[in-house]
């Protein structure tokens, strides 16, 4: 029996359409104009509306409504999908000379008279995808598979913020539009750190995590992974005009489609030549990864005489940029043992350069990969910047590999300890187990005094070796035990510097509950994890006792950092540790944040970009979180002022191409009521 809803009021009917037409203008003003009218809050405070409104008439939910981005469970598989245009391949160009040559054939296709003008788009690094509407509505999206065939994601797209689920504006009947589904750097870096908190190895680059993602069965993993779009083309079905592709742009940006974020008209060969040389050294500022510069004649006519191949239409063509790789030789490989007992094998190479840097070591992840590539203590090696972030080894030079080379050995036992390794449940790391190894302990403290969390100044790495190597320390709760007399005894120690320890040490002891959480090193907690949980319960014995659903419930946090925190207080000895911590007089509680000051940067968020005078990277993070403000790592439309110091980075020229107000620290200082 199909159970009868609520009768609904109209004035309810009419607020609900008013707020999913609010809702479908604002993301449309954020991801297709990049001129958003109004911060996350805000958008979160209408969503949050029209949810509570459908929690009362759910008969006024449907399919379309931007609460219904995450669908119901996982799914078992994908279903295979038919293209009704197959999505042809594109040829590629690698030199100057072989786009020229394009040019000619062009223009060999086509009537003496034409002269064929170009759009020059940047070629993103990314998942082809086809995405469907129906009546203006999103019925379908596939991946391009083998051009025939591809996968039907459409609950895994859905949950993509950019992909419009309704159309604005004139679109026609049937719409069917290609483009790119992609991972920005700075959402994989999140990731990344994510990844390494939780012991997973990293996703290799931009490209791998983007296909990984959209092969996810549950879709609300989809969701918490934050993937963009940008469209670049529409299917000639019927009913669809196209004149030019230049127009087409046009019109998906009218539909609300996010399009390419860059596209340039080139009326000769010459401008895109010209073109694609900018981009080559500009896509490293790029918050994306490009991989070239797609090159498409404009006119639809034009492009009509020239057809296809069997494989790929004579338009279109890509060039490519050459991927920066460097050689290098392997001097050794070392075995790192991590907090949590991962063994980790590491690359230590002569230094090389790349991309910008110098890279003298690079992980090899773990043993399984180690021996997949084959790469030996001798051998030249090949590196590449993977998303222009990681050093990653891609290969040994095996016609370069010297004579006496063997594999590497995978250790039987751990390095720092010699106890027994074994590989862990996910059949991917060798761990060491007892969780009195040395290195381990290292491993621990060092974080536990980071600046990221207890920020005790004058702990370094040096330090941490010899308070655990003299048995001085043996767990965390130990840093609070120890004597400025013993601390004085150690190596390079003098008096002066361990009254100074000492008071560090002590000073410590006020930080924070949020600094806490993220030293603790629990499973998939980090700095940002542990300041929501921290925000939220205010006080240790308030998250000690959180039910997990508490946990949960949580904005950012999914069922696996729940359990993990969950597991991790109810651990005897965690428990115990919190109580050695209470009795050395540790705050175990979060400043209260409403009402404790003045809160000049209320809602605004910052972006901080070079070096400060007045401040540490940390420091006038928490300066801004003092005032009220949210202190963020990517400049986007969204943010509210960069704080430009000393050489500044790429931020600054991203914040003037998207009108972000830069502030000096001196412009910070009086906009945050202090005296310069
Ligand atoms: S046009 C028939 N434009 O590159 C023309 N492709 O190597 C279809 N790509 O499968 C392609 N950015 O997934 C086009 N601005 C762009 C693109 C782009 C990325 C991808 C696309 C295609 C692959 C070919």
């Amino acid at each position: 029996m199909v159970k009868a809803g609520k009768q609904i009021p109209t004035a309810a009917r009419e607020r609900c359409q008013a707020l999913r037409t609010s809702i479908a203008r604002h993301n449309r003003l954020y991801y297709v104009e990049a001129q958003p009218e109004i911060g996350d809050a805000e958008f979160d405070k209408l969503l949050k509306e029209l949810e509570a409104l459908e929690r009362e008439y759910p008969d006024l939910v449907t399919a379309d409504s931007p609460t219904q981005r995450v669908g119901g469970e996982p799914i078992a598989g994908f279903e295979t999908v038919s293209h009704q245009v197959p999505m042809l391949s594109i040829d590629n160009t690698y030199s100057p000379e072989e786009l020229r040559a394009f040019d000619d054939r062009v223009k060999k296709g086509l009537e003496p008279a034409d002269s064929p003008s170009y759009v020059v788009e940047l070629k993103i690094d990314g998942v082809a995808i086809s995405l469907r509407y129906d009546a203006g509505r999103l019925a379908r999206a596939a991946t391009r598979g083998d051009g025939e065939r591809g996968d039907d994601v459409t609950a895994n797209v859905r949950t993509i913020r950019s992909v419009p689920l309704r159309l604005a504006g004139d679109s026609p009947p049937v719409l069917e539009v290609r483009g790119e589904v992609y991972m920005r750097r700075d959402e994989l870096a999140r990731l990344n750190a994510l990844r390494e908190e939780s012991g997973e190895p990293p996703l290799a680059n931009p490209r791998n995590a983007t296909a990984g993602t959209l092969k996810q069965l549950d879709p609300r993993v989809v969701a918490q992974r934050r993937l963009d779009i940008a469209c670049y083309d529409v299917a000639p079905l019927e009913g669809v005009e196209l004149t030019a592709h230049w127009d087409t742009l046009a019109a998906l940006k009218r539909y609300g489609l996010p399009v390419n974020p860059f596209a340039t008209r080139c009326e000769s060969i010459d401008r895109v030549l010209a073109v694609c040389d900018e981009w080559r050294s500009k896509r490293h500022e790029l918050n994306f990864e490009t991989d070239g510069m797609v090159v498409k004649v404009d006119a639809a006519a034009h492009r009509r005489r020239l057809g296809a191949t069997s494989k790929a239409p004579r338009w279109v063509i890509a060039y490519k940029f050459p991927a920066e790789v460097a050689r290098t030789r392997l001097t050794n490989i070392t075995v790192q043992v991590g907090k949590t007992g991962t063994l980790t094998p590491v690359a230590e190479m002569e230094p090389a350069r790349l991309a910008g840097t110098v890279v003298r070591r690079a992980t090899l992840h773990n043993f399984d990969e180690l021996a997949r590539k084959d790469v030996r203590v001798g051998d030249t090696i090949e590196v590449q910047k993977a998303g222009e972030i990681i050093p990653q080894v891609l290969r040994a030079v095996a016609e370069l590999r010297p004579a006496d080379t063997a594999p590497f050995p995978i250790p039987s036992e751990c390095p720092a300890c010699g106890s027994a390794v074994r590989k862990d449940p996910e059949g991917v790391y060798l761990r060491c187990l007892n969780p009195a190894c040395p290195a381990q302990i290292k491993g621990r403290l060092k974080h536990f005094a980071s600046r990221g969390a207890m920020d005790i100044e004058g702990m370094g790495d040096v330090l941490v070796e010899q308070l655990v190597d003299k048995r001085l320390v043996t767990g965390l709760a130990g840093v609070y035990e120890l004597s400025e007399a013993a601390v004085a005894g150690l190596e390079r120690m003098g008096e002066k510097s361990a009254a100074n320890l000492i008071a560090a040490i002590e000073r410590s002891k006020g930080q924070p509950l949020s600094r806490l959480l993220n030293g603790l090193g629990i499973r998939h907690v980090g700095a940002h994890t542990a300041e929501v949980l921290a925000a939220q319960f205010t006080t240790i014995d308030a998250l000690m006792d959180a039910p997990l659903e508490a946990l949960c419930d949580l904005y950012d946090i999914g069922e696996t950092v729940a359990a993990s925190v969950r597991d991790f207080f109810d651990t005897a000895e965690n428990r115990e540790l919190i109580e050695r911590f209470r009795a050395h007089g540790l705050a175990l509680r979060e400043e209260a944040p409403a009402g404790a000051g003045p809160r000049p940067l209320e809602g605004k968020t910052f972006v901080v970009t070079g070096t400060l005078r007045g401040y540490t990277r940390d420091g006038i993070r928490d300066r801004i979180k003092a005032l009220g403000g949210r202190p963020s790592s990517s400049v986007s439309a969204k943010t509210d002022y960069v704080i430009a110091g000393e050489n500044p980075g790429s931020k600054l020229s991203k914040a003037q191409k998207l009108d972000v107000q830069v502030l000096t620290e001196d412009e910070f200082e009086r906009l945050a009521g202090g005296t310069p």
